[in-house]
């Protein structure tokens, strides 16, 4: 089964914007003839990790435009997601004679969707791109959507664009290859769906999480079609983050990043995500968002699936609360988080006082 969703089209570009989402789908230039019939010049920017075990579903995918496709290779992980990897890619192309009829295309993790969108986004001030996520995080929120970006002083995707692929394609056949520890990483960002979404969302994903987290097809298919759905219905609503629509996206992470980032590459992305979900959770009970009645609920929720313990450097609270400090719905110097009243209804509270945010991570510990 393929799944084609069709967002708004988008202010700043005037195209159409597209998103599949199926299990061994066509060749991109089926997908999309428009835009491989103007490229000139084609790059693919992957990672070694990607080009290894996908070069040939790549080849598949590019069919006979694989032959003078440049490829680019990003370094693995967050590595990727530096100034320096920018640039890498976007001399690449220059050197190669890429115009503003080229087209790039992005396949792999968070990482790689989020630089190769950001070059897409600078080159000549804008070319067409396309997110091909590999990964079950990427499918489920990092691939889509458009947010791309780069870290900047330690501080997770501070330097960065709206800037919306031309296509993104979500293809169950790349989870196939996805060890249990890989599924795994995706387990946050499904369980922050099934807190924001609607009703028949969190039934779905509650009861497919454990078969989609052990490599079910089926069960990650439909997973990646029904999250990819919620999130691009409110991608579409708010593009640029701005009314409050899409900030439900960013439940859990605010401390998830800092999180991530007191790690230092020990936690991934989506496991830092279940651990500040984790974080709102208790904080929201300790604010009394959360509904008495709710609690065990949500905690169940949160609590019911395994994830890797907190390093011990996320617990040192100075650093933590610097870090807080810089999300950007926050303003300078202050906190923004997003607490729970009950699944499916979020609350934004802003400048919350030091002390109980330094309880809550204490909380945190003792759990
Ligand atoms: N990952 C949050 C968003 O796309 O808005």
């Amino acid at each position: 089964m393929t799944n084609i969703f069709l967002l708004k089209r988008d202010i700043t570009t005037s195209k159409t914007l597209r998103a599949v989402c199926g299990r061994g789908l066509p060749p991109l230039a089926h997908l999309a003839p428009e835009l491989f019939a103007g490229a000139g010049h084609i790059c693919l920017a992957t990672d070694r990790t990607c080009l290894n075990k996908f070069k040939r579903t790549f080849k598949k995918t590019l069919g006979r435009r694989w032959d003078g496709t440049d490829i680019f290779v990003l370094p693995a992980g967050r590595a990727a997601k530096t100034f320096r990897a920018l640039e890498g890619l976007l001399s690449f192309m220059l050197k190669r004679g890429f115009s503003r009829n080229s087209l790039l295309i992005a396949a792999g993790g968070g990482s790689v969707t989020d630089l190769a969108g950001l070059a897409a986004s600078l080159y000549m001030r804008g070319i067409n791109w396309i997110s091909v996520p590999t990964t079950f995080l990427g499918q489920i929120d990092a691939g889509l959507g458009g947010k791309t970006a780069v870290d900047l002083g330690g501080v997770k995707n501070m330097a960065g664009a709206f800037y919306q692929p031309a296509l993104t394609v979500c293809d169950a056949a790349f989870l196939q290859t996805l060890g249990p520890g890989e599924l795994r990483a995706g387990a946050g960002e499904l369980l922050k769906y099934a807190l924001i979404g609607p009703e028949a969302l969190r039934r779905r994903i509650l009861k497919s999480i454990e078969d989609a987290l052990k490599g079910d097809a089926k069960a990650l298919q439909e997973l990646v079609s029904a999250c990819a759905d919620f999130k691009l219905s409110l991608t579409a609503r708010d593009e640029r983050d701005e009314t409050g629509v899409r900030e439900l996206l960013n439940l859990g992470h605010t401390a998830g990043h800092a999180f991530e980032a007191l790690s230092k590459g020990r936690l991934a992305h989506g496991r830092a995500v279940l651990w500040g979900l984790r974080y709102a959770c208790l904080l929201s009970i300790r604010l009394k968002t959360l509904e008495p009645a709710q609690q065990r609920t949500v905690s169940g929720i949160l609590w019911g699936t395994e994830a890797a313990p907190l390093p011990a450097a996320c617990f040192n609270f100075r650093a933590f609360y610097r870090l807080i400090c810089y999300d950007k719905k926050a303003g300078a110097g202050k906190n923004r988080f997003l607490l729970i009243e009950r699944p499916g209804r979020i609350t934004a509270v802003n400048d919350i006082a030091p002390g109980i945010l330094k309880g809550t991570l204490t909380a945190l510990k003792r759990r």
